[in-house]
């Protein structure tokens, strides 16, 4: 099977109907797109030709190609023949499989049908159908000409022989496509939720203010902290996401919506879109506060324990002292001062299990160049931000809690990653493929399990999951084993 030139129907003219088109014509094909709504498939069209406009005027098209791309697109009154629909109508199950009804009697028995819904199951929308093998999910996401990623999504019933064809045909059009079963959240938006999730189960324990939370993880590499960017989102959308995805895994307590967004929400505090969500707009979140300088702490005892980047990086900045390989923790010792990164305990466990009575810092895993990093003390620590200076960091103090911010965070999304390839969602390649892709992460999963290793961040979880209780910390069963 190959669309390499299908006629195309988009049914739905609208924010992501309308980019899908623009992307189908810019690669040569032939477009109607159809609308419910009178008037809205031309104004999209309209839409379009500014944007077009846009990108001539920017050096970034030739005026001959974008007239070509606008000749290619025809806004209809009614559904046409071709030979692949993708719908980006209205959210709704029955309405779309309505559609799917109408597209079965109007398209050649051969045509693809694909659907861009991010949240229905594909193998319920083929129910019913004549033809649910022809069904297949094309999973776009939004601003479409620019996110690269494509997720292809079966469902129980799609011939592979339709995944595949729509799989290339995304390839041809510049994107990345990646495979995914017809599942809750399919990739991006499952493996997705613990970011937003840890940072509001952080808020609510009140363990550290949204700008630090925000801070510590662009400083690891994301675009955008949590906070930020659930504001951007707007949380209305958010909640909803998370909230259907918890319904759909039959109330899996580790999707567990939170109240702090539940409050957000009631509040009509949405986000940017609203002037107020954790942050006030236009002004966005408040700068962290400078750090004052400091004088280099000296010991006359400095090791540097464990092995791997983290112990390196802490001895390139430190050479001057002693290496102990074997131990196993990571960190530094500075006489008897242990300032160790996170293994998922608090630093006043760790202080109360040590034979001397002496302090616990425990920091936050660094990722990347991070200089910001979140940092809890067992409480009966003199100057803990000199020797986290002196290590090259930007200290940021936060609530003593196990995991503390970027380390949690990374655990919970390789965890859940581990969950989806063992349940067949997708392949290792496709979830960094996705993550990096959909939203941006500065790695995928399964890259940082390669830097960190599965024995940590297993063994990581399973004290935050001592510490909780309850199912969000769970091990992944595919984790569990690769950590062995
Ligand atoms: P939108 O509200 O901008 O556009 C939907 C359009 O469909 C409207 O113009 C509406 O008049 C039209 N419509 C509704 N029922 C129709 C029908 N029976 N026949 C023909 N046209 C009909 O919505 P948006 O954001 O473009 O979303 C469309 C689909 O894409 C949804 O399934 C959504 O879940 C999905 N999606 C949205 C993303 C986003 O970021 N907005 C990202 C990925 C997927």
């Amino acid at each position: 099977m190959n669309l390499q030139d299908a006629r195309i129907l988009v049914v739905g003219a609208g924010l992501m109907g309308a980019g899908i088109a623009q992307v189908a014509a810019q690669a040569g094909h032939a477009v109607d797109i159809f609308d419910t709504r009178a008037g809205a498939a031309e104004a999209a069209k309209a839409k379009l030709a500014q944007t077009l406009d846009g990108l001539v005027a920017k050096g970034k098209l030739t005026a001959d190609a974008a007239q070509a791309t606008l000749a290619r697109i025809t806004p209809v009154g009614a559904l046409t023949p071709a030979d692949l629909a993708i719908e980006a109508i209205v959210e709704n199950l029955d309405v779309k499989r309505a559609l799917f009804a109408e597209l079965e009697a109007v398209l050649p028995a051969t045509a693809v049908m694909a659907t861009n819904t991010s949240s229905i199951s594909v193998t319920a929308l083929a129910r019913g159908m004549k033809a649910p093998e022809r069904l297949v999910g094309m999973h776009f996401f939004n601003p479409v000409p620019l996110m690269k990623l494509v997720e292809v999504v079966s469902g129980l019933g799609t011939a592979p022989e339709v995944a595949q064809a729509v799989f290339d045909l995304a390839g041809r059009w510049g994107k990345t496509a990646v495979h995914t079963r017809s599942t809750p959240g399919f990739i991006v938006n499952r493996i997705a939720r613990p970011y937003y999730a840890e940072a509001l189960m952080l808020l609510q324990e009140r363990a550290a203010a949204p700008e630090l939370i925000d801070a510590v993880l662009r400083a690891a590499g994301f675009r955008m902290g949590p906070c930020e960017l659930m504001d951007l989102i707007g949380h209305d959308t958010n909640f909803a996401v998370t909230n259907s995805v918890f319904a759909a895994n039959f109330y899996d307590r580790r999707f567990t919506p939170s109240l702090v967004q539940q409050e957000l929400v009631d509040a009509g505090f949405f986000g940017r879109k609203s002037g107020r969500g954790f942050y006030r707009y236009p002004e966005g979140a408040p700068a962290l506060p400078a750090t004052p300088g400091f004088d280099k702490p000296s010991a006359k005892r400095l090791v540097v324990h464990g092995r791997g980047p983290v112990a390196d990086r802490l001895h390139a900045a430190l050479p001057e002292a002693q290496r102990d390989d074997a131990s196993d923790w990571i960190g530094l010792e500075a006489d008897n001062t242990q300032i160790r990164m996170t293994d998922g305990r608090t630093a006043r466990e760790i202080a109360a299990e040590r034979d001397v009575q002496a302090p616990v810092v425990v920091f936050d895993l660094p990722l990347g160049e991070a200089k910001d990093l979140a940092y809890a003390t067992s409480g009966n620590f003199s100057d803990p931000v000199a020797w986290l200076r002196a290590l090259g960091f930007v200290p940021r103090e936060m609530v003593d809690v196990p995991g503390l911010i970027v380390a949690r965070t990374i655990a919970m999304l390789v965890n859940e990653a581990h969950d989806a390839v063992q349940q067949g969602v997708c392949s290792e390649e496709g979830a960094d493929a996705a993550m990096k892709l959909g939203v941006n992460y500065p790695a995928g999963p399964f890259e940082w399990l390669a830097l960190w290793g599965a024995e940590p961040i297993a063994a990581l979880l399973d004290r935050l999951d001592t510490f909780y209780r309850g199912e969000r910390y769970r091990v992944s069963p595919y984790l569990r084993s690769s950590a062995l």
